[in-house]
């Protein structure tokens, strides 16, 4: 996976649609960080293109996510189809009958999936109030919705992309800002500055002859860049997949406080690091989390961590009582004079 914080989802609408499975395999190939697929009813929009069935072909093709974006007018009635057929996530438009909207996002958490709004360049940013909570991502359009290759409109994005984010409060591990339209090495920059998660990416990337690896690169790359130099006081910003460590505990506590954290939907890695050996021989289990969440792990689990410090150290001392204490655990070859390791051997 790439480094820096923004992702391409590579939309496969300019791609070759009577070839879609060598397309998806050749952007998955070329670097692409999930897909993007735009189902169009030529109702809501005046195209035509493809539904459930094609995406359910489409999804045993790759690992990657894909992000269904419904530009349709009743997405009600053929949810549980897209939903079937594998979507990650499930964006559809705020300008539908408002009676479809929550049952539809609901539909979506239900099957576990990443339910999204999609606004229209005219329409407001407000238009999403009414469901707060409801969704985990706003797409923001910046061109009108029907056909890729069109302009992108700065100043849909410079209104709304920031904002967006603040219907995403209750969602603050995996809420996201995606951006739809006209976006290219041109217009990266200046979205990235906005902070927004993922650039939607279609007919630059399938532009015959054109490099479709270095493009993505450039896109992911021009991105960060203007994050890191508006929005992150010029700082590269944390790579999404870098992990840093939460606590050091005793195996065992650290397995009950790993499940206590991941219950909260944050994702922990636990490693057996640098930590002390305990007097069981075995090293302290390091916990680590995403960067990215390490200030809401802390807010969130600041507090139990020292309580579980606590614990261990009482049961570091009620170990000794009863077992005394046991050499360290070797499972790789130590340096000779290991300092670190005596400090835990029984003495003498
Ligand atoms: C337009 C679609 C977009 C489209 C973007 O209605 O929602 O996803 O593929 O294509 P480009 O990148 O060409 O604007
Ligand atoms: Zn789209």
């Amino acid at each position: 996976m790439a480094g820096g914080r923004a992702r391409v989802a590579v939309s496969i609408l300019d791609a070759d649609h009577s070839n879609m499975a060598y397309a998806i395999q050749r952007a998955e190939k070329e670097g692409a960080d999930r897909f993007h697929v735009d189902v169009m009813d030529a109702h809501f929009v005046p195209n035509l293109t493809f539904g459930p069935k094609m995406i359910q072909g489409i999804r045993p093709r790759t690992q990657l996510p894909i992000d269904a974006h419904l530009m349709v007018s009743d997405p009600l009635p053929f949810i549980d189809g897209y939903l079937d057929a594998g979507c990650d996530s499930v964006t559809f438009h705020v300008e539908i009958d408002p009676a479809q909207v929550e049952p539809t996002l609901r539909k979506i958490r239900a099957a576990g999936r990443a339910p999204g709004l999609a606004v229209k360049p005219k329409t407001p940013l407000s238009a999403l109030e009414p469901y707060r909570g409801l969704f985990d991502i706003v797409l923001v359009m910046t061109v009108e919705p029907g056909f890729g290759g069109q302009e992108f409109m700065k100043d849909v994005a410079a209104e709304k992309i920031l904002a967006a984010r603040e219907l995403l409060t209750h969602a603050p591990a995996d809420g996201e800002v995606h951006v739809d339209g006209g976006v290219n090495r041109e217009s990266a920059e200046f979205v990235g500055g906005l902070g927004v998660d993922i650039l939607v990416v279609g007919s630059v990337l399938w532009i015959k002859g054109r490099n479709m690896g270095r493009e993505i690169r450039l896109v992911r790359a021009l991105a960060d860049e203007g994050y890191q130099y508006r929005l992150n006081d010029g700082k590269p910003p944390i790579p999404r997949d870098a992990m840093v460590q939460f606590s050091q505990l005793p195996k065992h506590l650290a397995m009950r406080f790993m499940g206590e954290i991941e219950a909260g939907g944050i994702p922990v890695i636990p490693l057996r690091g640098s930590g002390q050996f305990n007097p069981d021989g075995v090293r302290d289990y390091d916990l680590l989390v995403p960067a990215s969440v390490a200030a809401l792990t802390e807010e969130r689990h600041g507090v139990a961590r020292d309580r579980y410090l606590a614990e261990a150290g009482a049961w570091r001392e009620r170990y000794i009582a009863e077992f005394g204490i046991k050499p360290p655990e070797t499972t790789r070859p130590q340096p000779r004079s290991s300092a670190t390791r005596t400090g835990a051997r029984p003495a003498g």
